[in-house]
This record gives C-alpha cells, structure tokens and sequence, in this order.
C-alpha cells in the first residue's frame, strides 16, 4: 500500500490496526498506530526511516512492488527504535550497500540491535545532503526522545520529517490531519507528549527554537506515527511549545485504590469539597488499579493539582497507586500541587508514604495529607469534603 504525500514524496509504511500495547505493556494504544516511511523521488530516491520488524517483510514486499530496491540510492533512519528500524534488517539484506544515513548515536543503537556493519554515513546538524533538484537537511534531535533521534528536512517540497516528534498513535487511512477526527488526534497527540515527553520539556522547547531559527518554511510535518500535518502543520508545533512549558489546565485528578472502599468514599467526599468551593474546576477520579495508566498520565499531565490515595496495606500502599506513583515520578511533572489521603484502620503509614512520594517526584505538597480511621462515618466523610474545601482554596 501507498499513498501520495506531495509532490515525489510518497507514504509506504503500514497501519497497525491491531495494536494495543507499545513498548512493551509500557503504552496503550487504544486507537492503533502506523509506523510511516517515505519514498522520495529526485534525481536520487531515498527511502526515510521502515517499521516495526513483524512487519518488515511486508514491508519489503510492498516497497519492492512500488519500486526497484536496487534505485533506492539513499536510506535515512531519523531514529533507530525497533519501531522504525525493524524493517532495516530484511531491507538491507536486499541491497546491502546503499548508505545509510543517521546520526553517530543511531550507528551505535543499530549495531547494538542488529549487530550489522552496514554501510553507515553519519550527519549532523545542517548537512544536507543533495538527491538532484532538491536536498535533504538534517537536524539532530537529541533525546527527542532517544539520543540517536532525528529530524530531516527536503527543500523544494518544505517537508519536516520529524519522526516521533509530533506523532500520535492513530490508526487511519485517512493520512492527513484535516481528515481525521479532531477530538481523538489531539487526545492522542497530547497522550503521546505526556507519556514520551514530559521528562524532555526543556528539550523540546530548545529543539523548536533552534528549528523556527533556521528559518525553513513549513508546508507539511511527516511524523512516525499516525497521520501527517498538512492542514496548518504549525499548529502541532505551537501545541508542543504549550505542552513544553509546564503546562496545565484547569484540572485536578483524584487518584485512589481502595479495598473495601472506604478510600473511595474519602475521594468522592474530597471531589464534593473541591467542587464546593470551584464550580469552574474539572475534577476527575480515577480507580488506579481498574484504569489505563497512561489515560492517568495524560490527566495528571493536564492537571494544575493531583490528589492520590490508598488505605495501609503491610505498612504501605496497594500495588497499583505505588505504581502509578513511579510512573509520575519518573515523568518529572513540574508546576503542580499534591497532597495524599488514604483510609487505615492500625498501622496507618499509607498517608505519610504516598506524601514522601510525590514530594520525590517534584510536586508541590499543599499539607501532610488527610488519614481516616477505618471506615469513614459521616463526620470523617464531612472532614474529607471540607479537606477539599480547603485545597480550592490553594
Ligand atoms: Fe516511534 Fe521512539 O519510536
């Protein structure tokens, strides 16, 4: 399968339709992904960037149909994550010899994955590489989001190939942005950021900077993943700058296990007071252990404050808030409010730990926490309303 992007420019990647994990179990896919490769055509044809390796002889197979492997003069591989690389190995078993064009960071990632000594020419930041009327310029995009990543340029066609950058998970043959739905590009668009990019902010605002100073127009975006910006392609990259920028919405998400609910209770109470005392505020709960946790993510990464609870289990928490809590401190959320709440009936540590957790993960705590003892009676329920009260107001 192809599709015409523009110009010479052609897409042949493939639609996975049928994922639902990434990485792993790391990332839910509830829409599916594509993993896209382009085929330009000048006087020289590059290929940038495969796909996954269940797909890769696919892959071959259909670019074969498309074109002569032989006239591929060039391969670019923006990023060398098996996502993008995978098809590499099948690829360059057919033609061996044509370069492959990367950044120092990628040669060391693709022989350390497939252990080839392919013929690798590597590039930095403004080489360009001329394929006739046209010419490909490279950006290196460290840790955007591996140190190997990186953006290529085609003048002529105005084309960001940006890889991952501005990529969602989105299944659709529908190739373009003003195509598809709105409302779920962007909910992807935004869970990619807060679960991928969230630790590389700073990055990514110093990355967008130094591209708008080069000072290339801008027709289309290539991404990845997912469909490509043609319609107002700038847009995505104003979002970026958004998200870049410790960003918030008016939002607070109230995280909780509970066993025989109690803890539940103390969060609905809670969300009551908040409610009480902001009618303006978005407040949404959820059951960390029966939840995507990278939905969670993206809703603690939209949130200006984020309230999470467990009851004592063994002295600690249950299994799913600890992990969700990992997962919020490994992300390096910056610029939002915290606090722990948690139902317990002896030892009662579950409070204090989830507080020490969140202030580990670079949240700013607004008190010590709300503890209840066992079940909450209706005046520990009205504690919990006025606790929320009382966050409102901070
Ligand atoms: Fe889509 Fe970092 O791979």
């Amino acid at each position: 399968m192809h599709f015409s992007v523009k110009g010479n420019v052609s897409w042949v990647g493939k639609i996975d339709w049928e994922l639902r994990k990434f990485h792993g179990e790391e990332y839910s896919t509830h829409r599916g992904s594509t993993y896209n490769s382009y085929l330009v055509r000048d006087g020289k044809t590059v290929l940038i960037d495969t796909v996954w390796s269940p797909f890769a002889v696919e892959f071959v197979e259909n670019l074969a149909k498309e074109i002569d492997l032989a006239k591929i003069d060039f391969v670019v591989a923006n990023h060398a994550e098996s996502d993008h690389s995978g098809g590499l190995p099948e690829l360059m078993r057919r033609i061996p010899d044509t370069p492959i064009y990367c950044t120092a960071n990628a040669v060391k990632s693709l022989k350390g994955l497939y252990h080839q000594d392919w013929n690798f020419r590597t590039v930095k930041t403004g080489d360009r590489l001329n394929i006739g009327s046209k010419e490909l310029i490279f950006i290196e995009a460290p840790m955007l989001h591996w140190p190997d990543s990186m953006f290529c340029y085609l003048t002529g066609d105005n084309i960001l190939f940006s890889n991952d950058a501005f990529g969602q998970h989105l299944a659709s043959e529908l190739l373009f942005n003003d195509l598809v739905d709105q409302s779920e590009l962007f909910q992807e668009c935004i869970k990619y950021y807060a679960n991928i990019l969230t630790p590389f902010s700073a990055l990514v605002d110093r990355k967008i900077k130094e591209v708008v100073a080069f000072g290339l127009p801008v027709d289309m975006i290539c991404p990845s993943h997912g469909v490509i910006w043609r319609d107002n392609p700038l847009q995505i990259v104003t979002r970026y700058a958004a998200w870049a920028a410790d960003y918030q919405e008016n939002q607070v998400t109230i995280i909780y296990d509970t066993m025989w609910d109690g803890t539940r209770k103390m969060a609905e109470s809670i969300a009551k007071g908040i409610h009480e005392a902001d009618d303006d505020v978005t407040i949404k709960l959820f059951n960390a252990a029966r939840s995507d946790k990278n939905d969670i993510i993206t809703e603690v990464f939209k949130s200006k404050a984020v309230l999470v609870g467990s009851p004592t289990i063994n002295r600690g928490i249950l299994s799913a808030v600890a992990g969700i809590l990992e997962e919020m401190r490994g992300l390096g959320f910056k610029n939002k409010k915290a606090a722990a709440f948690g139902a317990y009936g002896w030892s009662g540590e579950s409070v204090a730990m989830i507080t020490e957790r969140l202030r580990a993960g670079g949240f700013h705590l607004v008190n010590e926490g709300l503890r209840v003892f066992w079940n909450p009676d209706g005046q520990a329920l009205a504690d919990c309303v006025s606790f929320g009260r009382d966050l409102a107001s901070k």
